[in-house]
């Protein structure tokens, strides 16, 4: 079974619960930046916004709370269990703006929609889960069929050299009741980033792994290319500063060849 059906279950939240949507609003510049030309449309009528890997909402229900059409699209019935209650109950969600946020169950590598979006974004490293390349590649090939010609995309992806120069092999800490004990590694051929996730709580332990595919700026640039996206700026970080060997981030944006 692959890592990511069991890693992203409600535990995760508790290991990953830095990751809220406080976080989520220090991205607003970098989206904007990403619509480029469309975001002067974007104020009147809104987008058609894919969120391809939307976990527990965070970028869906900002963008959807914002008069966009969202659609967040996720494997984890549980989280996007929760993005939907959290839509239903927060004060600018479904009852402020009805209808602007959809919520699908589906597998990145075969997204269930053709030239629909606007703009496609995939949030905190939710690229290069699988173990051969071409399912990684099959998650671009098909963003690119999902988007509209001339439509865009921001991916917000790991930094290999960044990862591999400050990798911390072991930490801990507690977290609403829970421990959480994390062991980090490199493959043995360099090609991956990988963690052992175990997490106690009062109703047992639950340990779990994560593996995500390290690739370099021009590997992603490649792959980008091949799925008919065309890569137009890179970042370092949310803020928009310019993409470094040693960011915190790569951030990719574009948009698909017309
Ligand atoms: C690191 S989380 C990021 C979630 C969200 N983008 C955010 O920033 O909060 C990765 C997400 O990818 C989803 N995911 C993992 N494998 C997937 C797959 N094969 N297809 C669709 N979603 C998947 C997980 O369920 C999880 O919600």
């Amino acid at each position: 079974m692959g890592w990511y059906k069991k890693a992203f279950g409600a535990a995760y939240l508790n290991v990953y619960s830095h990751r809220d949507d406080k976080e989520a609003g220090k991205a607003a510049a970098v989206i904007r930046r990403a619509m480029g030309p469309l975001a002067a449309g974007s104020a009147k009528g809104g987008l058609d916004i894919l969120d391809l890997c939307c976990g527990q909402g965070r970028y869906s229900l900002l963008l959807a709370a914002e008069g966009h059409r969202v659609v967040g699209l996720d494997l984890s019935a549980e989280l996007l269990g929760i993005a939907g209650s959290r839509w239903e109950s927060t004060g600018a969600g479904e009852r402020k703006n009805p209808g602007r946020l959809s919520l699908v169950r589906a597998d990145m590598r075969r997204i269930p929609f053709v030239s629909a979006f606007d703009l496609l974004i995939n949030m905190f490293t939710s690229f290069g889960y699988f173990e051969r390349d071409a399912d990684n590649q099959a998650v671009l090939d098909s963003a690119g069929r999902a988007l509209r010609p001339g439509g865009r995309f921001l991916i917000d992806y790991l930094n290999r050299v960044q990862v591999l120069d400050n990798l911390v092999g072991e930490d801990s800490f507690e977290n609403g009741g829970y421990m959480v004990r994390q062991s980090r590694s490199i493959s043995p051929d360099g090609l991956r980033v990988e963690k052992t996730v175990l997490v106690r709580g009062r109703s047992g332990e639950e340990r779990y792994r994560e593996s995500v595919r390290l690739f370099t700026r021009q590997e992603m640039q490649r792959m980008l290319e091949r799925a008919g996206l065309r890569v137009e700026e890179l970042f370092g970080d949310f803020d928009c500063s310019a993409w470094s060997p040693g960011s915190p981030r790569l951030i990719l944006t574009g948009y698909r060849n017309g």
